[in-house]
């Protein structure tokens, strides 16, 4: 099997609200989907994902980005409409990111720890990552929870199903993540995105490159 490539791309998000050269590059239904999203900073990170993604795929596909087709499966999965491409986003904080590779992808950012208490972890973590959370120094704890759970928001999201994968049945410890009910696993690769945060970007294919731009 060969090695398939996954490119991820970084956008810092100030503070300014969308930027008219971002939103001129969605289509309407994306813009009306952004109008009902109540806090600016939220809009504002979701349109520099979604522009830079489409920067990205017209770079790719040699088109104008205004003119590449993405659109949303039942799920909320992102569909590109360019056959044998998938694509993802993420955004949290003051950072938004894309990736986009030619197997189903899924890519996820945290800015922000989710709760470490034992009872939390529980719910989400399986019981061989809740021992190994527990080992890790009082430092070191709030990083590797955070990114257990951007690993596990990345295989969810490159799976296409949200919510309806429960979190505690993805061991995200390894490379490599099985998941119940299919036969081949799901490989994650962790993300640089700076001090305090977790970045991470699954793939559903064994050998994987991530190339990524800031
Ligand atoms: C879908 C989900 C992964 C989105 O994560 P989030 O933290 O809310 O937001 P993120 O910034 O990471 O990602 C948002 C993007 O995910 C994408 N997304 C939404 N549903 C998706 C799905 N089913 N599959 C893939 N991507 C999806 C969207 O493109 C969205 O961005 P947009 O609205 O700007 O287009 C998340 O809500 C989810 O399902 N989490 C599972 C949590 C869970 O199972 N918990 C159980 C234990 S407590």
């Amino acid at each position: 099997m060969a090695l398939a490539a996954v490119d991820v791309q970084l956008v810092p998000v100030d503070g300014a609200g969308p930027h008219d050269a971002d939103l001129a590059l969605l289509p309407v239904r994306e813009r009306d989907r952004l109008a009902q999203r109540r806090d600016p900073a939220d809009r504002h990170r979701s349109a520099a994902a979604h522009a830079a993604l489409r920067r990205l795929l017209g770079s790719r596909l040699g088109r104008d980005p205004a003119d590449v087709e993405v659109g949303r499966s039942e799920t909320g999965a992102l569909v590109v409409g360019e056959q044998g491409w998938w694509a993802s986003v993420a955004h949290s904080a003051d950072l938004a990111a894309c990736a986009l590779a030619r197997r189903p992808v899924g890519v996820d950012v945290e800015g922000a720890s989710p709760p470490t208490d034992p009872a939390a972890l529980a719910r989400w973590c399986s019981p061989a990552e809740v021992r190994a959370l527990g080992r890790a120094s009082p430092t070191g704890r709030d990083a590797a929870v955070r990114r257990a759970w951007a690993r596990k928001e990345a295989v969810a999201k490159a799976l296409g199903a949200g919510l309806a994968v429960p979190f505690a049945d993805l061991d995200v410890r390894h490379a490599l993540v099985r998941v119940p009910g299919r036969r081949r696993p799901v490989a994650v690769r962790d993300v640089d995105v700076g001090p305090g945060r977790s970045g991470a970007v699954a793939l559903d294919h064994l050998w994987v490159v991530v190339r990524t731009r800031r």
